[in-house]
């Protein structure tokens, strides 16, 4: 266009002024076709840059390796989720207990010879490191009488170690004190539980009677497993009636079951 213009003076006068527009007409054309193309440029450069830079919020997180939580610790979360569920409530009690609380208060007095059932860890003080969460049920009842449905659970201390045995092992304890409360309630509750514990339509599951000096009548429970085999998981019974008076509950009025288990075998 330049070029162009510089010939103007090489146009008959009397055709420069119709020369003259045509070239202006042809530079305003010109500027204004190339700025389009520039500003098409300009959009197509912004959009390659979106494109570029474009997060994908479907996207899910890249996972932080934090560690996972211990199987037997999903495994007592999962069981105080169904006893909560159905209507027990949790109770922690102590690790450290005196002698009244993890023995005499259950019907186990000083001289019991079911006191050789447990193999106690004591402390210097008479102490025990609690050999079983039933003591939990006693402080339980002591505080809130009758009716009451709990669990106690934590840890539990015996003298022993094999391969079946852990001098530190982890106990579930379940309690139900009300009228007319009977053996098969007790026994309709752990079906329950186990049933929703392995996820199964029913359960099969074996009553042997027992001996616990606070419980009566006593049973162990056992379940039907692998190649039909039998696996002992817990005891239980009525709670007997010297413990529900040892906490201030009077036994022509109110009975009550008790189970109690580990979780690890679980
Ligand atoms: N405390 C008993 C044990 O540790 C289990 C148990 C609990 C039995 C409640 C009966 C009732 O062996």
């Amino acid at each position: 266009i330049g070029l162009l213009m510089k010939e103007m003076k090489n146009i008959a006068p009397e055709e420069r002024a119709a020369y003259g527009k045509g070239v202006n007409e042809l530079k305003e054309w010109a500027l204004e076709f190339l700025g389009s193309l520039d500003e098409k440029m300009k959009a197509k450069e912004l959009q390659d840059r979106y494109e570029a830079e474009k997060i994908d919020i479907s996207l899910p997180a890249e996972t932080v390796a934090e560690g996972n939580l211990h199987p037997i610790t999903l495994v007592k979360n999962q069981i105080i989720d169904i006893f909560a569920g159905m209507g027990f409530e949790i109770f922690e009690g102590t690790e450290i207990e005196t002698d009244y609380y993890n023995f005499t208060a259950l019907n186990t007095p000083d001289y019991h010879p079911a006191r050789d059932m447990q193999d106690t860890f004591f402390l210097e003080n008479g102490n025990v490191l609690r050999t079983q969460t039933s003591a939990i049920q006693i402080r339980t009842m002591e505080k809130t009488g009758a009716p009451v449905k709990m669990f106690g659970i934590g840890a539990t201390y015996r003298k022993e170690m094999d391969a079946t045995h852990a001098p530190m092992f982890g106990q579930i304890e379940g309690l139900y004190v009300n009228k007319n409360i009977t053996m098969s309630d007790l026994i309709g509750d752990i079906r329950a539980f186990l049933k929703r514990f392995f996820e199964m339509d029913d359960v099969e599951l074996r009553i042997r009677p027992s001996y616990f000096p606070f419980t009566d009548p006593s049973i162990e429970v056992d379940l039907k497993w692998k190649n039909g085999r039998w696996l002992e998981i817990m005891g239980a019974g009525m709670v007997h009636p010297n413990v529900l008076r040892n906490c201030g509950i009077n036994p022509d009025e109110y009975q009550g079951f008790a189970f109690g288990f580990g979780w690890d075998r679980l």
